[in-house]
């Protein structure tokens, strides 16, 4: 087993770092085109392309595996996370709003569940020539380098990262979490990747992130906060819709000695 996962991880960093070299193609060439999904969900033709190239390298490599990814298959029938099957959990461009206004702060997510195990994680930020990564137990690595949470104990000295959501009727509640984390904590940031968020915590430039996202947002970032040392857990009541290894509804991750305190200013029930 320890062999196929480290095969999958070398693969699944080889395609990131692949994935990352189409996307700053496209931004130097100035190639891609907008759209919205939904109305107001920007995605531009790169996201599709990423997309497209992400999952069609892992169905010839793989093609038991199956794959839920952001842009071609997020509806994906989630019977494969019961039975054992490893599924790739896919978001091309997390960061497409800084991607397509010519920001740096963007990456390519690709984690790995097996039943309800978070496998392996590796999110890669091409501008930032960084290569977050992770295997379940293993530890997690920027690079080479051993990842470790910071030390922060006490909300006033806690840097704390947030995102908010494109639905704009979403948000009266989360404003008053931001709030109550802004008066309570020492700064916020909102730095447009919730991948990146995850992987900042882990390497201690960051003491906290909080948001409720997506699987593909967070399945390979969330690993890689855990092994560094991070605490997660939940803060809004469950719908029930994504298996726990990849559900983000209301997700808190903070150093250990941070989280109760946090849990208590961002979930309002308390
Ligand atoms: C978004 C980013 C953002 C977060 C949003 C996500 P996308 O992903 O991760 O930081 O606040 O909730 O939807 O659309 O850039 O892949
Ligand atoms: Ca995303
Ligand atoms: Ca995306």
């Amino acid at each position: 087993m320890l062999n196929d996962y480290a095969e999958w991880l070398a693969f699944a960093k080889k395609l990131a770092v692949t994935a990352g070299d189409l996307i700053i193609d496209a931004r130097q060439s100035s190639t891609f085109v907008r759209d919205y999904k939904a109305d107001h969900e920007l995605v531009t033709s790169t996201d599709l392309a990423v997309d497209q190239y992400i999952c069609s390298s892992i169905t010839e490599r793989y093609p038991e595996h199956r794959i839920l990814s952001e842009e071609s298959s997020p509806a994906m029938d989630l019977g494969g996370i019961v039975d054992g099957t490893p599924v790739w959990v896919i978001d091309p461009i997390d960061g497409t709003v800084n991607f397509a206004h010519g920001h740096f702060h963007v990456a390519v997510s690709i984690g790995l569940v097996v039943g309800q195990e978070r496998i392996l994680g590796v999110v890669y930020a091409p501008f930032l020539n960084e290569c977050f990564w992770a295997m379940k137990g293993e530890g997690a690595y920027c690079n080479n380098k051993k990842l470790l949470v910071s030390g922060a104990k006490t909300l006033r000295s806690a840097l704390v990262a947030t995102g908010f959501p494109y639905q704009k009727t979403d948000l009266p509640p989360i404003v008053d979490r931001v709030s109550r984390v802004l008066q309570n904590c020492q700064d916020i940031r909102r730095n447009g990747s919730a991948a990146l968020d995850l992987c900042w915590v882990a390497a201690g430039r960051l003491d906290a992130y909080f948001e409720s996202v997506k699987p593909w947002d967070m399945a390979a970032g969330a690993l890689i906060a855990e092994e560094a040392g991070a605490t997660l857990g939940l803060y809004l009541p469950q719908t029930g819709v994504w298996p726990d290894a990849i559900n983000g509804e209301g997700l808190l991750v903070s150093t250990p000695d941070l989280y109760q305190d946090l849990l208590a200013l961002v979930d309002v029930s308390l």
